[in-house]
Order: C-alpha cells, then structure tokens, then sequence
C-alpha cells in the first residue's frame, strides 16, 4: 500500500530528534486519529540550517515529516511556508488516499514552527 520511498523513511526517519536552542518550535496534532507531531526549526538570516522532528503517529505521518525535514533545510523561512502537504506526498512518490490527511501534520507542524519563530522575532 505505501511507495517505497515512504517505506525507506518510515524505517530510516531523517532529521529525527529535538533541537535544544531552536528558533522556532511548533506542535500540532490530528484530533481524529489522537497523532501528534513536533517539529523544530534553527533559523539563521532567514534560512533553516537545522531542523529536527519527533511523530508520534502513523508511517505515512513519520514518513511524510521525515521528507518535509529535507524539504525545508536550507530554504528560508518563506520557501517553507509555501511547502504543502501535496508537494511531501509527491516526493514520497504518493499516498494512499485514506493517508494524505496524515500528510497534512507535516505541512501544518512546519508552519507552526515557522511562526513560532516569527513570532518570537517580530520587530517593535
Ligand atoms: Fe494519524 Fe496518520 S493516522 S496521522
């Protein structure tokens, strides 16, 4: 039922973890299925030099937030706020359709990340 891509990092996750000194964090969750992904963010000069996450979900969900991880390293901060759900699927090679709500964590974890820091650094 899944691609393999989605198998490779449902099995290998990348960028798994938590980063102590992140700029901007952000914890999102699926109130239907009760799984909860969170996802930091390192932002220098506008750019993401790190970002690690931790899912406590589903494989499309570890899949889709491990792909999102190396989506946005090394964008700024506005490249990843247009990252959505449907460009990580297609990445992955698809998802079930029954799975591209579980997709749907990793474009939001990212985006609340993205505003934490922005909101943490709001000028004035
Ligand atoms: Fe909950 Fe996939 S079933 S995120």
């Amino acid at each position: 039922m899944y691609s393999e891509k989605v198998m490779d990092h449902f099995a290998n996750p990348r960028n798994v973890g938590e980063i102590a000194d992140a700029s901007g964090s952000g914890t999102v969750g699926n109130a239907k299925c009760g799984d909860i992904m969170k996802m930091d963010i390192l932002v220098e000069n506008d750019v993401i030099t790190d970002v690690k996450f931790k899912t406590f979900g589903c494989a499309a969900a570890v899949a889709t937030s491990s792909m999102a991880t190396e989506m946005v390293k090394g964008k700024t901060i506005d490249e990843a706020l247009a990252l959505t759900n449907s460009a990580v699927a297609e990445a992955l090679d698809g998802l079930p359709p029954v799975k591209m709500h579980c997709s749907l964590l990793a474009e939001q974890a990212i985006h609340a990340a993205v505003e934490d820091y922005q909101k943490k650094h709001a000028k004035g």
